[in-house]
Parts: C-alpha cells; sequence; structure tokens
C-alpha cells in the first residue's frame, strides 16, 4: 500500500478492527487503511470490492494505493478529498501510477489526472476510472507536450500556484511521523527536547525575516497560550542589533525555508555567542540554519521554487502549534484532555486547506475587480493579525500594488484617515475570539466608503450582508485558523498579479533566498 494524507477517522476504525481480533504492529493511520482493505478481502469479497469499500469508509483528504499478492498484476488507486493529485501514465503494455507528472514523464506522455472521489483499476493493458459508487467514467486522456521544467509545474500556470495547492499535502507532510493521534502525544526528535530542557526555558525569541517572521508571529500565540513561556518575535536584521536578553535559559527559534537567510543566520549566531539555545525550523534539509542549530524542526513541505512563500508559510504554524504542545506536556503545564484535543485537531488541517483552496475560482472573480486598485489595507487582530500582515506582503511582491497589514484595532489612531473608495480593506474576520471586533472594524470601513473584501467563515450571514466581497473558509478551530485564513490571501495575490500579466514566480527585484545582508 502506498498512503498519502491523514484518515481523520482512523482511531474509531481501528477500534472496530481491533475488537474483531485485528493485530496492529504501529499506531499509524495508514495501518489501519490496510487492515481495513484486509478483513473485507478476507471475508470473501474480491479485491476490487475490499478496496472500494475502504476508499469509501476513510474520512479526510487522502490518496491510497493497493496491491494484492492475490492479484499481482492490478493495482487499485484512490483520491478522496484534496491530499495531492493521482497521475495514471497509459504505456506501450504497461500503466503507470504517481502523484506527479515527472515522475512518469520518460515513459509515457499520456496521462488521465484522477479527480477526488475517484478511483482507478490499472493493469498492465487496462484502465479503468470509476466513481466510488462503481460508476464507470471515461476519461480525459491528456497528451502532455511539456518539457521537464513546465512539467513540473503540472496542471497550473506557475510554481506559486502549484505550491499553493501543494499545501495540502505539505501539511500532511509537515505532521507526517510526528503525531500519535491514540496518545495524543507530539514527537519531534531532532530538536533533543528534553524534559529538564523544557523545564528550564523562561524566553523564546522567534527570529526571522519576511514572511517567516509572520509566520513566527502567529508562533507568538500559540506556544505563549499553549505552553505559557514568553515569546518576542524579534526580525532577523534587527535581532543581534538589540542587544538581546540571553542566557543558557533562553531558546532562539530562527525559522528560515531557505535555511540561509543571512540575517537570520546571523541572529542564530548572536544567540549561540550569548550562550542561547538555538533551535530553527528550516525547509532545505541540510542547510546552515539546520546544521548550526542545537535542535531543528524539519518543515518536509518539498522544495519551494516560487520565489513568494507559500507552504513554508503554513507549514511552520503547524510546526509551531505542534512544538507548544510539546513543550506545555513536558513543563507539565497541560491536561491531557485539553493536551488530546489540541492534537486531535491537527488531523482536520489538511481536509480544511483544501476544502479553503476549492474557492479557487470565485477569488479569482475578486481578483478580477482589485485588480487596478493603487493601495490595499490588511487588517486583522489577534492570532489572525499576522495574517493581516502576510497577505499585504504577498500581494506587495508579486504584484507591486501598496498594501500594508494593520492591527485592526489601530486603525481608528489614525490609519484610518486612509480609507475612502480608491483604498479597499481586506478584513480577516474568521469565527475566532476576535470576531466580534472585525464586525465592527467592517462597519467603520464601510461608514468612510471603503470597499471590504472579507475572509469570513462559511456561513457567517453578518459578514455577508456587510462586506462587498466575502472570501469564504470552511470553519477551523481557532488556534489553527492563520493556516486557513491565509490561503484565500495567497490566492488572491496570485491572481491580481497575472490579471496584471506580471512573472509571478520571478519578481522584479526579489530573490528566493537572501544570501546577504
Ligand atoms: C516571502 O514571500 C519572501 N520570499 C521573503 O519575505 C522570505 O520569506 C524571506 O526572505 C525569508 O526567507 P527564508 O524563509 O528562506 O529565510
Amino acid at each position: 500500500m502506498v498512503h498519502n494524507g491523514i484518515v481523520e477517522n482512523f482511531l474509531e476504525l481501528k477500534d472496530e478492527l481491533s475488537s474483531e481480533g485485528v493485530i496492529f504492529n504501529s499506531d499509524t493511520d495508514t495501518e489501519t487503511i490496510v487492515h481495513l482493505a484486509e478483513h473485507h478481502h478476507a471475508a470473501g469479497i474480491s479485491f476490487t470490492e475490499a478496496a472500494r469499500r475502504t476508499f469509501k469508509q476513510i474520512e479526510g483528504a487522502n490518496v491510497v494505493l493497493l496491491m494484492s499478492t492475490d492479484e499481482p498484476d492490478k493495482i487499485v488507486t484512490a483520491r478522496i478529498g484534496n491530499a495531492g493529485g493521482v497521475v495514471i501514465g497509459l504505456g506501450e503494455n504497461e500503466n503507470y501510477i504517481a502523484s506527479d507528472i515527472p515522475a512518469i514523464l520518460e515513459h509515457t506522455r499520456k496521462v488521465i489526472f484522477l479527480e477526488s472521489k475517484q478511483m482507478a483499476i490499472v493493469t498492465r493493458d487496462s484502465v479503468r476510472i470509476e466513481t466510488l459508487d462503481g460508476v464507470e467514467i471515461k476519461p480525459e486522456i491528456h497528451t502532455i507536450n511539456w518539457d521537464a521544467v513546465s512539467a513540473e509545474k503540472g496542471e497550473y500556470r506557475h510554481f506559486m500556484q502549484k505550491e499553493i495547492h501543494e499545501q495540502v499535502r505539505a501539511l500532511t507532510d509537515t505532521l507526517a511521523g510526528r503525531v500519535d493521534f491514540k496518545e495524543g502525544r507530539i514527537r519531534l526528535p531532532e530538536l533533543k527536547l528534553t524534559p529538564e530542557l523544557a523545564k528550564k526555558i523562561q524566553r523564546i525569541y522567534i527570529t526571522a525575516c519576511g514572511t517567516a517572521a509572520y509566520a513566527g508571529m502567529v508562533g507568538k500565540y500559540l506556544i505563549e497560550k499553549i505552553a505559557r513561556i514568553p515569546v518576542e518575535v524579534v526580525i532577523g536584521s534587527e535581532f543581534r542589533y538589540s542587544d538581546p536578553i540571553v542566557d543558557e535559559n533562553t531558546v532562539v527559534l530562527a525559522i528560515s525555508q531557505s535555511g540561509e537567510t543571512a540575517d537570520t543566520l546571523a541572529a542564530m549566531e548572536e544567540g549561540k555567542r550569548k550562550g542561547g539555545i538555538v533551535w530553527s525550523i528550516v525547509n532545505a534539509v541540510g542547510s546552515q540554519a539546520m546544521r548550526v542549530a542545537d535542535g531543528y524542526i524539519a518543515m518536509q513541505t518539498g522544495p519551494e521554487i516560487g520565489v513568494a512563500s507559500t507552504k513554508a508559510f503554513t507549514a511552520p504554524l503547524v510546526d509551531q502549534y505542534m512544538l507548544a504542545i510539546l513543550l506545555a506536556d513536558l513543563r507539565g503545564v497541560i491536561d491531557e484532555q485539553t493536551r488530546k484535543q489540541l492534537v486531535s485537531d491537527l488531523r482536520l488541517v489538511p481536509d480544511l486547506a483544501g476544502r479553503a483552496l476549492d474557492a479557487e475560482s470565485q477569488i479569482e472573480k475578486v481578483a478580477q475587480a482589485l485588480k487596478d486598485i493603487k493601495g490595499c489595507l490588511y487588517l486583522g487582530r489577534g492570532i489572525n493579525m499576522p495574517i493581516a500582515y502576510e497577505g499585504a506582503l504577498k500581494l506587495k511582491e508579486i504584484s507591486y500594488i501598496h498594501a500594508e497589514g494593520y492591527p485592526a484595532g489601530e486603525m481608528k489612531h489614525g490609519p484610518i484617515a486612509l480609507i475612502d473608495e480608491e483604498m479597499p480593506v481586506i478584513c480577516i474576520a474568521p469565527k475566532d475570539p476576535w470576531h466580534e471586533k472585525m464586525i465592527s472594524q467592517i462597519q467603520q470601513a464601510k461608514a468612510r466608503g471603503g470597499m471590504v473584501v472579507a475572509v469570513a467563515t462559511e456561513g457567517d450571514e453578518l459578514i455577508k450582508e456587510m462586506a462587498d466581497h466575502v472570501l469564504w473558509i470552511p470553519e477551523a478551530p481557532w488556534m489553527l485558523s492563520p493556516i486557513i485564513t491565509v490561503l484565500p490571501l495567497q490566492l488572491l495575490a496570485y491572481h491580481i498579479a497575472t490579471t496584471r500579466g506580471l512573472d509571478v514566480d520571478q519578481p522584479r527585484n526579489l530573490a528566493k533566498s537572501v544570501t546577504v545582508e
């Protein structure tokens, strides 16, 4: 079996199978899938039907591929939700299944893309596509004429768009192997965190640049709320000039996609020089920020090619959420029920992200309405305030439109003078503890003639009445909501920039990794 995703209901399925005598060797959701298929097959139904029943029983965003020794020349696969792609390559007396085109391009250029809630029964000389209810589907066969680079983009126009959609998989991958859903515990072995070390930490500095710094601002809320440790976010280029108060009880946590950002590395060096404990959350394996740290968390999102960071923003939000739970657990400041609930909520993330990204066509329409704006304000509060900064940065760096992220509560202290018909306001207003405050923010902006685009939770009738446009997201636990609220803003910036005919993957004046100070 091959599996990518998270089976949200695997504990229930595992209990049922265990009660029927099935022995498990691990605590993974993946093992539950194969036992479920085997259980159905052993009851006398065909391998294909056993696979189908299994696909229908598992919940959440998953891609599964099954084989059986009973029918070794057959592979059955299914895509459920947005957990990543399934590409079926059609060869001569051979067929292929892969998660992405580049893996099979050297063998065939004729492919079928599996849609969500579809399954394929593949042998060397036949491919049958069906719904999960067994209704045959005549698939569209695509001929891939791309060169290797554009094949990397798959069916997307730019790497940025592909990486925005890859977040469902990236979020699954950053969780992989780190979450014990049954015991409600987190494992981050590369951090080398012991209970003694966890208990002696008195302060955490999070240091990073650009988008990574905004991820750290969300991390501040999570670590302070869950682990009750004071956290201060200091951007990399300021850290070592601020004479930070660092000692052996201080953690300096760097966040960096490339792991080579000079300002962030300099901050890590300063933290080490002052005797602090230096950790990093890094995507590029083997990069300097990973090597020089006393411990690290790998983002595990796969390479990020687009200069504008997307999946390397949401993955560290999950990584910091997991870190906060681990710290709280080791410091003994969280009760078991709370800890188990926080861990259980992680199962929802990939599927919620996929559902938010499904709204791309509506977001593209809003982008059309905003494509000629001269400036824009992004407003947020609480844990979603950093999303205002990140949303504004996305728009600035790929569309060259000036945009400013601001704490919504600060508007009345001056910046509200900016709002008029020419200055649209993006209000990040999900169902979180600051929702009511954001409602009044929207009213204030409307009263001054501003066009309001709101990021809101599905079903929020009040905001639907008030805002000019709404970017809908599914309801999410509030501590995980920034992972979801940022997604429509990534797509909004992407579509505004592409509508303006700009080079989204390589914006002017920018580099993917700023290795100079
Ligand atoms: C974000 O879209 C930009 N590419 C930029 O702000 C980036 O986040 C920053 O330069 C930090 O890069 P790093 O994560 O590789 O350290």
